[in-house]
């Protein structure tokens, strides 16, 4: 159970995670989110090929016209849009984000027949065991206090039907040049999710890296992510066992 004190830690984490994108969106550091820019390009094409690999692995891949997915921190909605486009259905499909104007843009984009809640994941009443797959991309890496970083965990792993998963994918590494974000290694992810049985991948080139070459040329790209080491994010399934 979570205790008053916690209550009140946790709601200064929340206040410096909506500062932080409030400061993104200040200092116009989204654009290097457009999909215009040609690392974006790569990096979304990289990442497709990794899902169409999970869902071609997996059995709730094969059979996605019944599978229930919900996202924690889905943004604008892209990463639903795109997972209708592979053969998910609507009604089967949720998505949350803490940021109103997120979850706005989100409703622009997909389907009405789509909830899409706006609030903390921790806080919101989801249903228990629901879901096939809970979907967390790039939110844990602007988690920067560890213990809500574990509760959020304990919370999503909850909402996992078993035999269904959690959907991983953030970077691994730090970047010394944005304080507000924070890798979170292969081992903490483990930590994370300790009953899960773990599967990942290592998707696209570390940002700095790809954004110079990428510019330069698609195919330098291609050519320095054959290197593992140079991959910055994963793409991670964790799965929950199913009841015997
Ligand atoms: C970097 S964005 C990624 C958006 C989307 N998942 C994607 O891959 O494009 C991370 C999102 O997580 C959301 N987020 C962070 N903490 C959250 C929480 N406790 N509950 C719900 N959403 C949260 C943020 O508001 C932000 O929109």
């Amino acid at each position: 159970m979570t205790t008053l004190s916690e209550k009140s830690e946790f709601n200064t984490e929340l206040e410096q995670i909506e500062e932080r994108y409030q400061k993104r969106k200040e200092n116009q550091t989204e654009r290097l989110y457009s999909p215009l820019d040609p690392y974006v390009l790569m990096v979304n094409q990289e990442r497709e090929r990794a899902i169409h690999r999970w869902m071609n692995a997996t059995s709730i891949g094969q059979n996605r016209n019944q599978a229930t997915l919900l996202e924690i921190g889905c943004g604008a909605g892209g990463n639903l849009l795109r997972f209708l486009q592979w053969g998910f259905q609507a009604e089967n499909l949720c998505g949350n984000d803490l940021l109103p104007d997120r979850i706005d843009d989100a409703r622009e984009l997909l389907p009405q027949n789509i909830p899409l809640i706006a609030g903390d994941a921790f806080t919101t009443e989801f249903p228990e065991k629901a879901y096939d797959v809970v979907c967390l991309f790039t939110v844990f890496s602007s988690i920067l206090d560890n213990d809500f970083q574990e509760q959020l965990a304990n919370h999503a792993w909850s909402l996992v039907k078993p035999g269904g998963g959690v959907l991983w994918c953030d970077f691994i590494y730090n970047n010394p040049k944005n304080k507000d974000v924070q890798g979170v290694p292969v081992r903490r992810v483990k930590e994370l999710f300790p009953e899960a049985k773990m599967s990942y991948e290592r998707v696209h080139l570390a940002p700095p890296i790809g954004r110079r070459v990428s510019r330069i040329h698609p195919f330098l790209y291609s050519t320095l992510n054959t290197l593992p080491f140079l991959r910055s994010h994963i793409l991670c399934w964790l799965e929950k066992e199913s009841e015997k």
